[in-house]
Order: C-alpha cells, then structure tokens, then sequence
C-alpha cells in the first residue's frame, strides 16, 4: 500500500519539503507520497490524532508547531526533548516518535568542511529556537569553545545554562562579539536578519573577522546574505541556508526509510524552487 509522509505547519504554502522529498522518494523507488498540510495550532493535536489513526508513516513539523507537538507524541528522543523542539516525527509501530534533525542536519552540512570540533572556536549568533538546535547539537561535538552572541544577552546566558551538554561557552554582547570576532574559526548567523526583505540588514561588523573563518548563514532568501557576502569578501568560507535544509530533510528521509538520500540532488532541487 502506498504510504503517506507529510508537513505540517501554518502556513505551509511556500514549503519546499514536499517537492524536495518526493522527488527523492521516487527517485529509490519508494511507492510513498509526502504531503503538506496546512494545521492551525488550534488543531493541531485532533491532525496528530488523525494521522495517527490513519496510520501515516512519518512527517515533518515546522513552524509554528515544533514545540507545542511534543506533549501529543508518544515519545520524543533526548535531544529533540532538551531542544524543546521536534521536526520529525517518525511512526514506529503505531508510536509517534520525535526528533530534531535541525541542528546535526546543520552540522552535517559542515562535513565538508570540518570532521572534528576539537580544535574549534564557535560563535553562535542568535538565541532564538534555531539557535537552540544549533547549540545544544554543536556542544554534543565538543568544541574548544561555544561562545553565543545575542542582542539581548540574558537569553544568550540562559540558553548557555539549559543545554545539558557540557561545553566551553560564554555568553557575549553583540558588540564584544565584534571586538573577539577574530578568536573564531566558525561563525554561524541563526537569526532571520537579513532574510528577504530586509536584504542591507547584519546581526554584527565583519571588521575583524579572521579570513580563514567559515562563516554560516541559515538564512537562504536571499541565497547571498549581506552578512555572508561581507564574509567572503574578507576571503572567508561562506554557506548559506540551503545545506542545512537539505540536510534536515535528507535526516529525515533516512529516518522514515532506512536511505541516506542524494543530497546533491535535493540540493539542486531546492535551488530550482529558489531561482
Ligand atoms: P527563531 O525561533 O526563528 O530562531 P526567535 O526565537 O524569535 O526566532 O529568535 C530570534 C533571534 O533573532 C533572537 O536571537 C533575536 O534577538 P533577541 O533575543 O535580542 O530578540 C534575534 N533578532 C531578531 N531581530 C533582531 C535584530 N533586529 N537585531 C538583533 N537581533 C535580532
């Protein structure tokens, strides 16, 4: 019998999940469908109930509803619980169990790039949800240091205090960030400045970025951030949101069958669906 993958969120119209995730199911074969649904928060817990009783294979959740869906599930992995914050839900056996694919799909988007942490100073710009996800993954890979930069520093000190993974961080005002800016080897924005339309907008000044940096952006409309193209033009590595995109849904996939996904090929879809 064919089987049903979904998205839920509200809205869901400008999703990109269900070509990117289609095409990848046909592409091995899998005799599935991946749908997006559009679910109010009101009703959000009668649609996990409905698809639990029609017995729907898997499905993503996006915002507004990737914290509020934890209590309707029968049981949510560790890391997904610390985050606080779940974007797959896998059905095993008639349980609703969730994950976090966003912050090791962001990490893994870093592979090619970086195999070990060891010997890396991180700054987290941010302290939102996407933030958190990044964090709380990135401190479970041991950098040398985990520092978070956020306007409002008190959240950034807080987000520090809950993550229940050791790790070297302190929490920085934006401006001391800039000051220190050179101390990191990885810089990653999880803010939503400069997204589209607010395309001139940074979160901090590059001046003394160190050139050898790799600096992240998980914003990807515009593909070319005003932050990221201030990066490389320092000489820095760059990369946008697009990888870890790809690379949550491509977790995911592997999730709901048991495939590690061509990323290549979704990430060339996505970039179709961006043009
Ligand atoms: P999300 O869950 O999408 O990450 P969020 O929880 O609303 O979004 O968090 C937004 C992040 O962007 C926060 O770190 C926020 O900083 P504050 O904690 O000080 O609010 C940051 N942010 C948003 N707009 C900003 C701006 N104009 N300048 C600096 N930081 C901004």
């Amino acid at each position: 019998m064919k089987k049903l993958f979904a998205v839920l969120g509200y809205p869901i119209g400008h999703s990109m999940s269900p070509i990117m995730l289609n095409d990848v199911l046909s592409y091995y074969e899998i005799d599935a469908h991946y749908h997006p649904f559009k679910v109010s928060p009101e009703e959000l817990e009668i649609a996990i109930r409905g698809l639990k009783a029609i017995g729907i294979s898997g499905f993503n959740v996006t915002i507004p509803h990737k914290s509020a869906i934890i209590p309707f599930l029968d049981s949510v992995d560790d890391l997904a619980l610390s985050i606080g914050a779940v974007n797959t839900v896998v059905n095993d056996n008639g349980k609703l169990v969730g994950y976090n694919t966003d912050g090791y799909g962001f990490i893994k988007g870093l592979e090619p790039y970086i195999s070990s942490f060891s010997d890396k100073k991180v700054l987290v710009i941010g302290a939102g949800g996407a933030a958190r996800a990044i964090y709380f993954t990135m401190a479970k890979m041991k950098p040398l240091a985990l520092d978070i930069t956020n306007r409002t520093v008190i959240k950034a000190t807080e987000l520090i205090k809950a993550c229940p993974f050791e790790s070297n961080s302190r929490a920085l005002s934006l401006d001391e960030a800039e000051v220190q800016l050179n101390e990191y080897d990885v810089v990653i924005q999880t803010t939503m400045i400069g997204m589209y339309p607010n395309v001139l907008e940074t979160p901090i000044s590059l001046k003394k970025l160190n050139n050898q940096a790799l600096v992240c952006d998980i914003v990807y409309n515009p593909l070319e951030t005003q932050f990221l193209k201030e990066a490389r033009q320092k000489g820095a590595t760059v990369q946008n949101g697009v990888e870890m995109f790809v690379y949550q849904g491509a977790l995911a996939f592997e999730k709901w069958t048991g495939i590690f996904p061509d990323v290549k090929r979704m990430r060339e879809n996505v970039l179709r669906q961006l043009e």
